[in-house]
């Protein structure tokens, strides 16, 4: 008998391309290199070939073997790259899943939300106001005129416009008070508003002072506002905030916007006014003063009121303002502000 080896091959390569799935692929195994396939009935018959043929057409079979066993194994992965292509069923239930890290807020974010939650509860409305803000409602209707010293503690970034008439030039705002210029423009009173957001001030960056930083702005306007009013709900603020057994301490302050203003304490969240004797043993965060500053408060200016067109007398209100970072930073135990903006997740994750 004798074998067309061209013609072998070239049904090996007829076959190879109709084979479209794992059946298909096992009977073209089985046809070459079954126990009764094709390459073993050229091997079982070598006996019957000339002695000269022979070995040429054993090295020839051998050869088909295993070029066949090759073509086989390209063609499992072929079908496999195929089937995966088409998302097809090779999920494999047993592999372990993907795993996706859960996020939480920020600290910063933290405090922003509690504090909201606070005054949504007394009746407060949430607004936010523009990062960019104009020079009158950052400084001329908060009393805070050109030229004057009082502008210094609220210096800012200007935006660049040549030849623009001075109330209306552009600036980052510096503080989140002028959010209530805009809304008393717009409606009277009575108002309730709280405005959290981020603030911009040229100072150089250090543990305590960032470029930007974010505020919480409160305000409360109608016919008869106290500042008893304000105490009162702050100590509420405070307590909620920072736990029940907490003091609040008003201070006499400058602010142009309010008038009377005070600077407002908590008693220290750490030491709890066990002052230390010692000198080396000093609180850490109160410096042994036993009281932590945590916003500006006061009742709102009567120019204010004037410079959003409100009646002469008719409106009193109260306003205060504070550092959110400040607050994260004594509630956390955190020392150090330029944490807050690394985005450090090692940090992060603490809290
Ligand atoms: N705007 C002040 C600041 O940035 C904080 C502040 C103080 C806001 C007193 C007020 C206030 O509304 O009454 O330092």
């Amino acid at each position: 008998m004798s074998w067309d080896i061209e013609n072998i091959n070239k049904q090996i390569q007829e076959d190879l391309n109709n084979i479209s799935d794992v059946a298909s692929l096992e009977s073209f195994r089985i046809k070459y290199l079954g126990r009764k396939g094709l390459i073993s009935q050229i091997l079982s018959n070598l006996g019957n070939v000339s002695s000269e043929e022979r070995p040429k057409l054993g090295k020839l079979a051998n050869e088909l073997k295993q070029r066949v066993l090759v073509l086989i194994d390209e063609k499992k992965i072929q079908l496999a790259q195929d089937q995966d292509a088409e998302g097809a069923q090779v999920l494999d239930f047993s592999l372990p899943g993907i795993f996706q890290e859960i996020g939480h807020e920020h600290p910063v974010t933290q405090v922003i939300r509690q504090s909201c939650e606070i005054f949504i509860k007394l009746g407060f409305k949430i607004i936010e106001g523009p990062e960019i803000e104009t020079e009158f409602n950052n400084f001329t209707a908060l009393n805070i005129p050109l030229e004057h010293p009082s502008r210094d503690g609220f210096d800012t970034f200007y935006l660049e416009q040549p030849n623009c008439p001075v109330d209306k030039r552009l600036l980052l705002r510096s503080h989140t008070s002028p959010v209530q210029i805009r809304v008393m423009k717009k409606h009277i009173p009575p108002l309730a508003v709280l405005v959290p957001g981020k603030v911009y001030r040229p100072d150089a960056v250090d543990a305590s002072h960032s470029f930007v930083f974010h505020q919480i702005e409160g305000f409360f306007v109608d016919r008869q506002v106290r500042f008893s009013d304000l105490k009162g709900v702050l100590v509420h603020f405070a307590k909620e905030l920072f736990g029940k057994d907490i003091q609040m301490r008003f201070r006499p302050h400058f602010f142009p916007f309010t008038e009377p203003s005070a600077e407002v304490d908590i008693s220290c969240i750490i030491c709890k006014q066990q002052k230390q004797k010692t000198k080396n043993r000093r609180c850490s965060v109160c410096g042994g003063k036993s009281w932590l500053e945590i916003l500006g408060a006061g009742m709102i200016h009567p120019h204010v009121f004037e410079a959003v067109g409100y009646p002469k007398g008719k409106y009193a209100g109260f306003a205060f303002g504070m550092g959110v970072e400040r607050i994260a930073m004594l509630k956390f135990g955190i020392n150090d502000i330029r944490l807050f903006f690394e985005n450090d997740l090692r940090f992060l994750r603490q809290f």
